[in-house]
C-alpha cells in the first residue's frame, strides 16, 4: 500500500514552527532540528507550506520564483538536508505548489506586464469594457476571494488582469501551452531534488473561463465574503482543469511513489464533496488525494459529522482514496472552533480523524491541544486579518509558534528574540510538548498511541469501513481485513449514552476501541 494511503500527514506552518536561525522566525533548519520528534509522534510526511522566495504578501502564497529557498527559510542546501534527514527517518516531504498565480514581483509577470520575451499572454489580461457613459471597466464581474473586484488596472500595460486573491497575485493564463510547460519544469526541479509531492494550492481556479462571461448571482450568509454573493461557475472548476491535472498525474507517476493532494476551494463556505472527488479523475488518472473541508464547516456533532463523512465516502470514485482533515493554516483550530479548550473533546476528534479510511492530515500543534491565539489589531500580519479586524481577525491566531516548552517563547526561538507573531499563553500552562511528552495521558499520548495503532492494526489503514447505527450522540463504525477487525465507538455528549454494541453505556466523551 502506498505510503499517501496509509500515512499520516502533518502540516507544517514554516514560520511556526521552529526557529534555529534566531530571527524569530522559524526556517528549514529549525524544521530539521524537530525530525526526531516527528518520528517519535510517528507520522509518515511532512507538507510545508510555501518556503520560496516572496515578497510575502500573502506569506508566501505569492511566489517570487519556484526554484529557490527564500533566505528566511534558508537555502537550498538546508533544502537538501532537510529532505536527506527526513528520508533517513522514513518521512517524505511534500511542497506547497501555487499553480494559479505568482507574486506580481515574478518576472514571469513582469515580462508579462512589458510584453517581453513572448510571455505577454502569459496571464490573464483584458480591455474591459465600456460602460454606458463611456467609462472603461473590467470585463465581468468576478470577484477575488480575499474581498473587491478580481480585476486591477495596470498602468503600465494598459490593460486590466486578473488576480483572484491580492492584487499583488495575479492569476496565470492556463490556457496558454507555455504556462503549464513552465510550471511543470518548477515542479520537477523539486522532484529531482527528492521532493515527494505536492500539495496544490486551490488546484480548481487555474483554469477560467474562456469567453471571461461573468458569474451568475447567488446569496451567501458566510462571513468574510458576505459582499461576494456569486456563484463562481466561470472563475472555478472549468473542465480544462482535468486534463491538465492528468497530465500533471503522468509527470508524477514517472518518479514513481509520489502524491499530489489538492486544495478544492470550496464555492464561498458551500462544501462541495462531490466537486472535490471530481478531482480524482477515475481514482488513478488525476490527483491522488483531494481535500473535502466538510468536516472544518461542522459543528462538534455525532450525526453531523456522520454525514459529512458519509457524503464525503459516497463522493469517492471506486478505485480513488479519501482523505479527512480538521484544521489548517487558514482556518480556526479545531481545538478552539469546536473543541472550545475541551480535551475531553479533542480526543474525540483525535479518534475521528485518525481511524477513518483515508489518509488523515494533522496541522502542526493539534497533537498537543494548540488552541487560536487572540491578537491585537498591530501584532496581525495576515492581510485578510488587517483588512476585516475587528469583525474577522484573519487566520494568524491559528498560525501562532509550535510551543516545545513552557518556557520564555515556548522554546520556538530563543528567550532574548521577538517571534514574527506572539506565543500563546497555553504554553506555559501545560500545552507543549515537554509537557505532555511523558504524560500518559496526555492529549499528545493519545495523539502518538492512535497513530501507533493504525501501524499495527491493518484493518486501520486497509480495511473496510461501515457506520453501525447508533444514538444520534454516538458515532461508531467498524474497520475490517481478512480476519482483523477494529469497532471504534464515540460518546460526543458530555453525559451517559447507549452503546450501540455490547458492553456498558458510555461514559460522557468516551472512545471505545476494541479488536476482534
Ligand atoms: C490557499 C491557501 C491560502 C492562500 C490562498 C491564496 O487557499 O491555503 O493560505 O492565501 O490559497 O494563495
Amino acid at each position: 500500500m502506498s505510503w499517501w494511503k496509509h500515512g499520516v500527514v502533518y502540516q507544517i506552518y514554516p514560520r511556526s514552527f521552529h526557529d534555529a536561525s534566531g530571527d524569530g522566525t522559524g526556517d528549514l533548519a529549525g524544521i530539521c532540528e524537530k525530525l526526531d520528534y516527528l518520528a517519535w509522534l510517528g507520522i509518515d510526511a511532512i507538507w510545508l507550506s510555501p518556503v520560496f522566495p516572496s515578497p510575502m504578501r500573502d506569506f508566501g502564497y505569492d511566489v517570487q520564483n519556484y526554484v529557490d529557498i527564500d533566505p528566511l527559510f534558508g537555502t537550498l542546501e538546508d533544502f537538501d538536508r532537510l529532505v536527506a534527514e527526513a528520508h533517513r527517518r522514513d518521512i517524505r516531504v511534500v511542497l506547497d505548489l501555487v499553480m494559479n498565480h505568482t507574486s506580481d514581483l515574478h518576472p514571469w509577470f513582469q515580462d508579462s506586464r512589458h510584453r517581453r520575451n513572448g510571455r505577454d499572454d502569459w496571464y490573464m489580461w483584458s480591455d474591459g469594457i465600456r460602460g454606458p457613459l463611456g467609462r472603461r471597466r473590467p470585463p465581468n464581474n468576478w470577484r477575488a476571494a480575499f474581498g473587491g473586484p478580481a480585476w486591477t488596472w495596470d498602468p503600465e500595460r494598459g490593460q486590466y488582469y486578473l488576480h483572484l486573491f491580492l492584487p499583488e497575485q495575479p492569476d496565470l493564463n492556463w490556457r496558454h501551452p507555455a504556462v503549464e510547460h513552465a510550471m511543470f519544469r518548477q515542479a520537477e526541479f523539486w522532484l529531482d531534488r527528492g521532493a515527494d509531492g505536492f500539495r496544490l494550492d486551490v488546484i480548481n481556479y487555474i483554469v477560467k473561463d474562456a469567453a471571461l462571461r461573468s458569474n451568475p448571482y447567488r446569496l451567501h450568509r458566510t462571513f468574510p465574503r458576505r459582499h461576494d454573493q456569486q456563484n463562481h461557475l466561470r472563475d472555478r472548476n472549468q473542465p480544462e482543469t482535468h486534463d491538465i491535472l492528468k497530465r500533471f498525474r503522468s509527470l508524477l507517476d514517472r518518479y514513481g511513489a509520489t502524491m499530489a493532494v489538492g486544495e478544492i476551494y470550496p464555492n464561498e463556505g458551500v462544501m462541495e464533496p462531490a466537486v472535490s472527488a471530481t478531482y480524482l479523475g477515475n481514482g488513478t488518472d488525476e490527483l491522488h488525494l483531494a481535500f473535502d473541508f466538510s468536516l472544518l464547516a461542522r459543528p462538534f456533532s455525532a450525526v453531523r459529522y456522520r454525514r459529512a463523512l458519509e457524503t464525503w465516502y459516497q463522493a469517492i470514485p471506486g478505485s480513488g482514496w479519501p482523505c479527512h482533515v480538521l484544521s489548517n493554516h487558514d482556518k480556526s483550530r479545531a481545538m478552539t472552533r469546536v473543541c472550545r479548550g475541551s480535551i475531553g473533546r479533542a480526543r474525540i476528534l483525535a479518534a475521528m480523524l485518525l481511524l477513518q479510511r483515508g489518509t488523515p492530515f494533522l496541522y502542526y500543534g493539534e497533537e498537543i491541544g494548540m488552541q487560536d491565539s487572540r491578537l491585537r489589531r498591530t501584532e496581525l500580519q495576515d492581510p485578510l486579518g488587517r483588512k476585516y479586524w475587528p469583525l474577522f481577525p484573519g487566520r494568524d491566531p491559528a498560525r501562532t509558534p509550535m510551543q516545545w516548552n513552557g518556557r520564555t517563547n515556548a522554546g520556538f526561538c530563543l528567550p532574548g528574540t521577538r517571534p514574527w507573531l506572539p506565543v500563546h499563553e497555553s504554553a506555559a500552562r501545560g500545552c507543549s510538548v515537554e509537557a505532555q511528552r511523558d504524560d500518559p495521558e496526555s492529549l499528545l499520548a493519545w495523539y502518538r498511541f492512535l497513530i501507533q495503532l493504525r501501524k499495527t492494526r491493518p484493518e486501520l489503514t486497509r480495511g473496510d469501513l461501515e457506520f453501525l447505527p447508533s444514538h444520534r450522540d454516538v458515532l461508531a463504525w467498524t474497520r475490517r481485513v481478512g480476519g482483523s477487525s477494529s469497532i471504534i465507538i464515540l460518546n460526543f455528549s458530555e453525559t451517559m449514552r447507549p452503546s450501540p454494541h455490547e458492553g456498558p453505556d458510555l461514559r460522557g466523551l468516551e472512545v471505545r476501541i476494541t479488536h476482534g
